[in-house]
């Protein structure tokens, strides 16, 4: 293996710790402590474990968590009615409601209720349109926190050739515009390019997101490139990345593991927005 694996878990650690100062700080200046509310409906597995995540990093890192877990049966309009509530309660400094929402909530209706401010995850139109235009904005996390791991490489993104495989909403169009913001070279790739391995063979920086295990192998990778795997596939209870580890570190010059690259930033991150949200709102 030639490829130096990038630790999420000890990046995440100093940022927690980071943000931990800053909220203390503010509880004494302020007299509350920094506050964000998760909303999760139904009983979907893997979302109460990400939720239970979020909760405990908040418990840990002085940020107060106010938890809503409501039944599958919720209405769009209970719904929207909780976040109008967070809306104005001045102990909430940040709203995340976990997605995926059961079929019958539309979840662009329901986001579009939280105060913009307050968007803790950064998925609203208002947000992502100043990411857009390069304007101050609560970013994404999982984006935020992959420049966060190639910043740790010490590799340039200045001229760079980055390559996005995936275009989703939460990862792979912010964060083109985040390295794009950087100055890099940015290509995006999706399920309709024609041969997506005659991009990523030139990547200086490769940023997979598309929820396919291992559909990255080392011969379509370039030599000393720094991949960042954000795939988070279950299989018999394991957790496997987008990349073939084995194959890729072979080639690369750094890559993410799955579990313990990506996956710990994003909860990082979400804590490093509510920051910025309650220093905004002081
Ligand atoms: N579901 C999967 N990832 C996320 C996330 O980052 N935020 C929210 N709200 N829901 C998710």
């Amino acid at each position: 293996m030639s490829a130096q694996i990038i630790d999420g878990r000890k990046i995440a650690a100093e940022i927690k710790a980071q943000v931990k100062v800053e909220a203390e700080a503010f509880w004494k200046r302020k007299g509350r402590k920094m506050g964000l509310a998760v909303i999760l409906v139904g009983d979907d597995f893997a979302s109460k474990i990400y939720v239970r995540n979020k909760i405990s990093a908040c418990n840990e890192n002085c940020i107060r968590s106010f938890s809503y877990e409501l039944p599958e049966s919720t209405t769009e309009e209970e719904l929207i009615e909780l976040i109008q509530k967070l809306n104005c309660d001045d102990n909430v400094d940040g709203i995340l409601v976990q997605l995926p929402l059961p079929p019958h909530i539309r979840q662009n209706v329901v986001l579009s209720h939280i105060s913009a401010n307050k968007d803790a995850d950064g998925f609203l139109a208002e947000n992502a349109g100043n990411l857009m235009l390069g304007n101050p904005s609560l970013n994404a996390c999982t984006p935020c926190g992959i420049i966060e791991l190639i910043r740790s490489t010490g590799v340039n993104l200045d001229g760079a050739n980055a390559v996005v495989i995936g275009r989703s909403n939460i990862v792979g169009k912010p964060i083109s515009l985040l390295l794009l913001e950087n100055h890099a070279t940015v290509t995006m790739c999706h399920s309709h390019t024609a041969n997506f391995v005659n991009f990523s063979r030139h990547a200086d920086i490769l940023v997979v997101a598309v929820g396919k295990k291992g559909l990255i192998t080392g011969e379509m990778v370039k030599q000393g490139a720094v991949v960042i795997d954000v795939g988070m596939n279950r299989k018999d209870g394991k957790l496997f990345g987008d990349v073939d580890f084995d194959s890729v570190s072979k080639v690369a010059g750094y890559i993410t593991p799955v579990p313990g690259g990506v996956g710990p930033m994003t909860v990082a991150m979400l804590l490093k927005n509510i920051v910025k949200a309650a220093l905004r709102l002081e």
